[in-house]
């Protein structure tokens, strides 16, 4: 099978258009219009619909986290990635099902869609017919050699003809065991269809990316998470404020799992939840404190600004990695001079990266008060 395809889904989060005016007023009123736009994005499209078997599925799966809980049954009930599902439909009735390869960022629904296509092949028994290992399995050359060539060998006994070898998280596999696959690959597409599942496809090695059929897997877009937080809102009876909606969506940034993890969090947590309660269930500086912070580090003294920032960060519990990402958006929104925009970025860039080597939170966080110094200074020079 030498067949490629790429779906590639249009990214719903574009960015936005520089808003006009200068420095912090304008800056400040350019993040709150951006807040509304968000806020009026949400609004509309009708919950989904549950059938009577998914009523039934869902009251066994009582107790489970809600990311199970509510895992797609069907492929027709993977939201947003219609022409990945749709697709994946026509080949199973054509009953020429290739090898496939999703990719993607994670709760975006790979797993959820290979699931809902075992279950679509063999019917609610379909673990017997499908052999599932995930980053948690051990995965080197000995399981590829032993455990997958032996169920791949075995005989199928059902009028399919083939039965399903899911690897999950399949970037985690050493190279070794990705070069046996390989060839396990092509003795056995006879009686089994591989489905490989990552998270970035260029650790995939180009031997078995060439055996598969490729579909990407987008972040989803608002409106879709915003239809599945509904349903279970309602069925889980949560009190979400339009507020809480409007930053649960803004923050999960089209990672459904992530939509609802801190969903279920903030319902254990909270009566109401809304974006106060979001915030700071998930530990994310709420949009006003990074205002603040970026207006203290253009406009305060070095020291003021250290200071004020410090305690923000231990009153909050704020990690200055998030800072830096609310900062980067805050960017977004500001009409700077070319010279301090890119000065910044570029710092802001090598912060967080240095950050997550191992820096210390106190040494980077004077880096960047520095590079925003720095930057102001370059904004009030002209350039010829
Ligand atoms: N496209 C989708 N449609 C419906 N639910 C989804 C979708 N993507 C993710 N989810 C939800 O998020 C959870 C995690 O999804 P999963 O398929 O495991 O993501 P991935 O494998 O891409 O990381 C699922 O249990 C489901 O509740
Ligand atoms: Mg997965």
């Amino acid at each position: 099978m030498s067949e490629i395809m790429d779906i590639d889904m249009p990214d719903p989060t574009p960015c936005p258009p520089p808003k006009p005016a200068n420095a912090m007023a304008a800056l400040m009123a350019g993040a709150k219009a951006k807040g509304k736009e968000k806020a009026a994005d949400t609004e509309g499209g009708a919950p989904m619909v549950m059938s009577e078997e998914g009523l039934r599925i869902l009251d066994d799966k009582e107790g489970l986290p809600w990311v199970e809980k509510y895992r797609p049954n069907t492929l027709d009930d993977v939201v947003s990635h219609k022409d990945i599902t749709t697709t994946i439909e026509k080949f199973i009735d054509a009953g020429r099902l290739p090898h496939l390869l999703l990719y993607g960022p994670p709760g975006t629904g790979k797993t959820s869609t290979v699931l809902a296509l075992a279950r679509r092949l063999y019917g609610p028994p379909y673990k017997k017919h499908i052999l599932e290992l995930n980053a948690s399995d051990d995965r080197g050359i000995d399981v590829v050699r032993d455990q997958i060539k032996s169920f791949a060998m075995t005989k199928v006994l059902f009028s399919k003809g083939f039965k399903l070898v899911i690897l999950d998280e399949a970037d985690m596999m050493t190279q070794a065991a990705q070069a046996a696959l390989r060839r396990v690959i092509e003795q056995h597409t006879k009686n089994v269809r591989f489905c490989i599942l990552c998270n970035y496809v260029n650790k995939i090695t180009p031997a078995i990316q060439s055996r598969c059929t490729r579909f990407r897997f987008s972040p989803l877009p608002e409106k879709e998470v915003a239809r599945k937080v509904d349903q279970v809102v309602e069925r889980e009876k949560c009190n979400l404020t339009a507020d809480g909606k409007a930053a649960l969506l803004k923050l999960s940034r089209g990672d459904m799992r992530r939509a609802l993890n801190v969903l279920q969090a903030c319902h254990a947590a909270y009566d109401t939840i809304d974006e106060n309660a979001i915030y700071t269930c998930t530990g994310t500086p709420h949009p006003k404190d990074i205002e603040r912070v970026v207006e203290s580090m253009m406009s305060d003294e070095f020291g003021t600004s250290f200071s004020l920032i410090t305690a923000l960060k231990l009153e909050k519990g704020l990690a200055l990695q998030d800072m830096i990402t609310g900062a980067y958006e805050l960017l977004q929104t500001l009409e700077l001079p070319n010279q301090s925009r890119i000065y910044l970025l570029d710092h802001l860039g090598s912060c967080e990266h240095r950050l997550s080597l191992g820096g210390s939170e106190k040494i980077q966080l004077t880096a960047l008060l520095g590079a925003f110094k720095v930057a102001v200074e370059l904004s009030q020079k002209r350039i010829k």
